[in-house]
Order: C-alpha cells, then structure tokens, then sequence
C-alpha cells in the first residue's frame, strides 16, 4: 500500500497592505471600514492582527496613556513618540498620525513641518487634523505637500472648551450646518477620510449623500462608511466618565487580540454602532 501523498498546508495568506485606494474601493462597495487607536507597538500589534484597516495614534493618548487631563497639553515629541512605536508593530493598516493642539494652527508652513516630522520621523502614512475654518487651509497646504490628510469635524475635543465641553455636536439646525459645511470645506481641500465626532445619527444621515470621501464615525450613528474606537475604550480600561458611543468588546473574550477581532467584526456586520452608542 502506497503512503497518503503529504499535503502541506498553505500558508497563511498575508493581507494587503491598505491604501488610499483600498479606502475609495471600501467607499464605493459598501463595505465597512473599521479604524481603531494605538498608541505603541503591543498595541498597533494587536491591531495589525485583527485584521482592521487604519490604525490612528490619536491624541487621546494624551489621556489614555500619558494620563493629561485633556488631548491639549500633550506635545508633537510626545505624538511622535507613540507614533513611531506604534509604525513598528504594524505591516498591513493605514498608519494615522494626530497633529495635536498647537502644532499645526498658526500658518501653514507650520502645519506642513509638522505633517512631514510624522511622515519622516514616526512613519506614518497620513495625518489627522481637526476643525473647519482655518483649518481647512492647513490641510490644503498639507495635501499640496504631499501628505495624505483626514480631516475631523463635530466634537473636536481640542477646542471642546469652545464647543461647551464634551457634549454631541448638530443638535440645532445652525450648528447641524456649521459641521456639514467643515466637511464639505475639509472635503474640497482635498482630504482623503473625514472623521465625525458625536454627530446626532439624524445629522450624519442627512450629510453623508454630500460626501464623495470615506467618513469614520465615532458616535456618528450607523451611517457613516467606517468606525473608530479609542482603543482602550473598545477593552474597557478608560479611567473616568466613558461616552455613550464607547463598547466594552473585552467582556466574554479573554484577550485584548480577541476584543479587537470582535470590535473589527461587529464593524463589518454593522452590529456596532447598536441604537444606545448613538445620539
Ligand atoms: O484622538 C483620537 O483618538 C481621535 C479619535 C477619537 C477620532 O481623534
């Protein structure tokens, strides 16, 4: 009797590394993006093998992490810090770099050094900015530069003292306007992504036909082309006041890789966001 032929199993198939057209391909198929934080190299690890597609170091390491009582103190040394950890754990997501508070405002040469200190110093592929108004001028100048830039409308939680504090934003017909016209303004200037921050899911649905870019939501409501979640939101270990669109994905998993892979597939089946993370 001849032995079984030895089959060897195939490989793992490695995933594509994500693009920007990865992105428009996800936008125009329906498919959903799903986008989380990191902020060091265990973490974007974490993140690289539950398979989400973008990965941003935002600046709410500045509490997560650093422990700063808000994202305004924490510097552009600091971001790159987390940022360049973050860039060695991952091969595969789209990495996104938060330009923090005062890094980016005052001009836009200003604002390109700053994008170009995260492309060429921590790696990344993109930045993020937040706000319309002059910052729309900066993420064009960034744009014409060569960067890649996600813009971030709604609660922009660098200028929430402005805004009256941590609270949704679009809840009266001006202020519902304002957000839509920074989008559209962020949109123009030629950004690649636009996040939305605690946007009554009314308002987004309203807004998202007027939008050719992929659109992250964050407490945005079910409409939006992607999600993202702080990262320690997602496994439960945010000190303080949690907001209403945060999901403990820990609970019934016994690892933070097991959380992320059921964060990433409740994104692609679109049980998260569920009615109570909405406003
Ligand atoms: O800093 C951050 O984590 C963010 C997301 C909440 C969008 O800006």
């Amino acid at each position: 009797m001849s032995a079984a032929p030895r089959v060897t199993p195939a490989p793992p198939r490695k995933r594509k590394a994500v693009t920007l057209s990865t992105l428009g391909e996800k936008k125009a198929l329906g498919e959903p993006i799903v986008m989380v934080t990191a902020y060091d190299y265990p973490s974007a690890k974490v993140a690289e093998d539950a398979g989400v597609d973008l990965v941003l170091v935002g600046d709410s390491g500045a509490m997560t992490v650093l422990g700063y009582p808000s994202t305004v103190p924490v510097s552009t040394e600091e971001m790159l810090m987390l940022a360049a950890a973050a860039r060695r754990g991952l091969t595969t997501p789209f990495l996104v770099g938060d330009l923090p508070f005062g890094s980016y405002e005052e001009s836009n040469e200003v604002a390109v050094r700053t994008a170009q200190r995260f492309v060429k110093e921590a790696g990344c592929d993109a930045v993020k900015l937040e706000r319309g108004g002059s910052s729309v001028e900066r993420a064009r100048a960034i744009v014409d530069a060569g960067i890649p830039v996600m813009g971030h409308v709604g609660l922009t939680p660098q200028t929430a003292v402005s805004l009256g504090g941590y609270r949704s934003q679009g809840r009266t017909a001006d202020r519902a306007l304002e957000v839509c016209e920074d989008a559209l303004a962020l949109q123009e200037a030629g950004c690649f992504a636009i996040v939305f921050e605690a946007i009554p899911s009314d308002v987004t649905a309203l807004i998202m036909p007027k939008l050719e870019v992929p659109v992250i939501g964050i407490g945005a409501g079910p409409d939006t082309d992607g999600q993202i979640l702080v990262l320690y939101d997602v496994l439960d270990i945010t000190a303080g006041r949690k907001p209403k669109f945060s999901k403990n994905f820990l609970a019934g998993h016994d690892s933070a890789l097991e959380a992320v892979k059921a964060y990433t597939q409740a994104v692609k089946t679109r049980e998260y966001p569920a009615p109570e993370h909405c406003f």
